[in-house]
């Protein structure tokens, strides 16, 4: 098969793209627009591979996909490509709607006009909202997102739920948890508290920091997504997660044990607007039609993970100049958003 993978240079479509070289004999070409989440460096080696080809390019640019559509020849979509962080959402949720709602639509109108055979829309639990101390999501709850990401995700997943019921085009649907591991740009939870607390700064828990988030290693998600492509029914919705629901608090004391560091950094810091309190996901119908399951239990996949932020900081003391630097001074710099001290 010839698969284009979307957003392949970000955290989950890098691994992903890694995935597929190993586990396939397929091609693949990666389109990514390289936002400030893109990272070649995430894709070092693949380069190598004759069955790899990089791209960089935006899902919103029709021409592109037109011509890019035909000419590789695409049998199959695996469509990562999305603005991903809910803060960012809350400060400036314009480009969340252009990226993930509009480019969405584009893509899914070429690649059914280009014979595309599958199409996997790699959708989010967050589509659900926000759980009690009790339950979990299954593939039937109701959607009801609380931020401006989780709603621009929650419209694209309904779009690829429109594009089945309306041309029959074969899109496959997947509904995934927290993911953590290796290249997960350092804005997120799990690598923000290693690389704040390997160089001794505050660690900003949200809140009362007793949320609980559903957390996979990102391998497992991989697998999932592949089998959806493989062998998900099309028009079929999977949930995928890891059964892993962890208190954000106990997280960061676990990340801190883990590196040997006392729990002086912690700051509780102001809480996110519209803070989702629990996701957890019941992902028994994926396990009963295509025979998933997590493969990486907790304590492994984080030895691994807390590993590779060690044996890589180069990796990520390079992403936390510049840009990102005017960023975490947006979010918690004094008198910002998430200013410490609450
Ligand atoms: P990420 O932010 O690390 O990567 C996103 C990638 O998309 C980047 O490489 C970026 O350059 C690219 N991109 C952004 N806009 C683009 C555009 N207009 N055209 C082409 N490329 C563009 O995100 P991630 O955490 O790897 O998430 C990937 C996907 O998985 C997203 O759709 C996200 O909603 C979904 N998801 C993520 C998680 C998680 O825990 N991270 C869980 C469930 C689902
Ligand atoms: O559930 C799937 C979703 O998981 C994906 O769809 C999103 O793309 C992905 O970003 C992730 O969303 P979250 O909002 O759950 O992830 P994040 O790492 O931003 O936050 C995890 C929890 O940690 C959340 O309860 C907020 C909290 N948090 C986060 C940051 C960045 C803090 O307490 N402090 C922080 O500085």
């Amino acid at each position: 098969m010839n698969i284009l993978v979307t957003g392949g240079a970000g955290f989950i479509g890098s691994n992903h793209v890694r995935y597929l070289l190993r586990n396939s004999d397929d091609r693949v070409v990666n389109l990514d627009l390289l936002t400030y989440a893109g990272n070649l460096e995430n894709l070092a080696g693949c380069e190598d591979d004759p069955r790899y080809r990089f791209v960089r390019g935006d899902i919103r640019d029709r021409e592109l996909l037109r011509t890019l559509l035909q000419q590789e020849a695409i049998d199959a979509v695996v469509h990562f490509a999305a603005e991903s962080h809910v803060d960012r959402s809350v400060e400036g949720p314009e480009v969340f709607i252009t990226t993930n709602v509009l480019g969405t639509e584009i893509l899914l109108e070429e690649s059914r006009a280009a014979g595309v055979r599958k199409f996997v829309m790699v959708s989010t639990d967050e589509v659900y909202g926000s759980l009690g101390s009790e339950g979990h999501f299954t593939e039937n709850s109701p959607l009801a997102p609380n931020s401006p990401y989780a709603a621009s995700k929650a419209a694209a997943d309904l779009l690829c739920r429109a594009f089945f019921k309306t041309f029959g085009f074969p899109v496959v649907v997947t509904r995934c948890s927290n993911n953590y591991g290796p290249y997960q740009f350092p804005e997120k939870l799990i690598p923000l508290m290693i690389a704040n607390a390997l160089e001794g700064k505050p660690l900003p828990v949200y809140g009362d920091g007793l949320q609980v988030r559903d957390w996979l290693f990102v391998e497992d998600h991989c697998r999932a997504v592949d089998l959806a492509l493989r062998h998900g029914r099309p028009g079929g919705v999977y949930n995928v997660g890891g059964g892993n629901e962890m208190r954000n608090l106990d997280l960061v004391h676990l990340l801190l044990d883990k590196l040997g560091l006392g729990r002086e950094l912690i700051t509780f810091v102001a809480d996110r607007p519209g803070h989702d309190r629990r996701y957890a996901i019941d992902a028994s119908h994926i396990t009963a039609e295509l025979g998933w399951a997590p493969s990486v239990d907790f304590a492994t996949g984080m030895a691994r993970t807390v590993d590779w932020y060690l044996a890589e900081r180069a990796w990520w003391e390079k992403i936390r100049t510049g840009r990102y630097v005017e960023y975490y001074d947006l979010m918690y710099g004094p008198g910002r958003r998430h200013a410490g001290g609450v």
